[in-house]
């Protein structure tokens, strides 16, 4: 069974893929399509997973999908299970089992992810409707004197119980503490409160006595607050959260599949194309799970329009083929230009919360 859980890593961060993160709730994704005029109904949320997961094409870069409890009890049109659309494309299937963030009690600006009680249940239950992977994200904020050690204490302990669990049942956790780039903070604050939050993390991890082998992580990159006045290059970004990793992250860790947090979804790809490219050690696969930087311009170009699924499809399939080549380094502006899509705005959207 151990043998399992190492396969399934690395089948997720094999050579030239990643993960769709498509695990939003439902509240989150009925923003998304309100802020394109979109109805978000049991069936028309089910029309667009079906839509991004059926891409042709789209299993050569992706490994794997994380989905949400809604999704991974619906079928497809054709009456087949979404779990098995996916597997039986090579993709792994995939579920978020946290069950959201919460106001921290003690600390009202800041949250802990709940989800705990009765996962050991929900893990089952999920692994027998296919899923072979799960995902909990915790958020930390960071402001003058956030985020608090309370925060970054609860949130660490969380994912140290939730790996724990999660390989008890036979899934591969992927543990998300995400550092938020809301606010105006600047790099170097972003890359000292995720080298701290990491530390908590690897720290709960060991005394939960989690199997690093068998774990991959899905961290932030290290990157400037979204209203920070100082603006800084893709190299700085880079260079900033490699070195971060390389101080935080043991090597048996098999992956780093970064989230996409809210940057631009070309940045999001240049960014870990540069990070990739970088000289010097990099003991780990680093790819991609990212959520609104492969999802958004799919969902701009199907606009909840039946006649508009192909053009979605090719939004979808162009950015899952541009994000594999940055998880091999090979991402260039050509590739980039062979686009279906156009350019958007360079931060899209707030803290992700899914
Ligand atoms: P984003 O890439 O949109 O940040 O989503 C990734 C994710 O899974 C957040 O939990």
């Amino acid at each position: 069974m151990s043998q399992d859980l190492e396969s399934i890593a690395a089948v997720l961060v094999a050579k030239g893929k990643g993960i769709l993160a498509a695990d939003e709730t439902v509240p989150t994704l009925t923003k998304r399509f309100d802020a394109l005029g979109i109805q978000s109904t049991e069936q028309s949320r089910r029309t667009y997973r079906e839509m991004l997961f059926t891409s042709t094409g789209a299993a050569e870069f992706i490994s794997g999908v994380i989905m949400h409890d809604e999704t991974i009890r619906q079928k497809s049109s054709g009456g087949t299970p979404f779990a098995q659309v996916l597997s039986g494309q090579g993709i792994v299937p995939g579920i978020k089992v946290d069950t959201g963030a919460k106001p921290l009690a003690g600390s009202p600006d800041e949250k802990v992810t709940e989800g705990l009680d009765g996962l050991r249940d929900r893990l089952s239950e999920y692994r027998g409707m296919g899923a072979r992977f799960a995902k909990w994200r915790a958020v930390i904020r960071i402001a003058d004197t956030l985020p608090s050690a309370a925060c970054v204490s609860a949130n660490a302990h969380a994912l140290g119980r939730y790996a724990a669990l999660c390989q008890e049942q036979h899934l591969v956790p992927i543990v998300e503490p995400e550092v938020l780039m809301d606010g105006s903070h600047t790099i170097e604050r972003c890359e000292e409160v995720t080298g701290l939050v990491l530390h908590a993390v690897f720290r709960a991890l060991f005394e939960q006595r989690v199997t690093l082998e068998f774990m991959l992580l899905k961290p932030n990159m290290v990157i400037a607050g979204e209203e920070c006045s100082r603006p800084v290059t893709l190299q700085e970004v880079a260079v900033a959260t490699l070195r971060c990793l390389r101080q935080h992250v043991p090597v048996a860790v098999p992956g780093i599949v970064f989230l996409s947090g809210g940057q631009n979804d070309r940045v999001a790809t240049a960014h870990l194309n540069a990070i990739n490219r970088l000289p010097g050690p990099k003991p780990w696969k680093i790819s991609f799970s990212y959520g609104r930087a492969l999802q958004e311009p799919a969902l701009e170009a199907w606009h909840g329009r039946d006649e508009e699924l192909k053009m979605g499809q090719q939004a979808f399939y162009h950015r899952a083929r541009c994000n594999g080549a940055a998880s091999l380094g090979t991402y260039t502006d050509e590739l980039e230009a062979a686009s279906v899509g156009s350019g958007s705005p360079p931060h899209r959207g707030q803290s992700g919360d899914n």
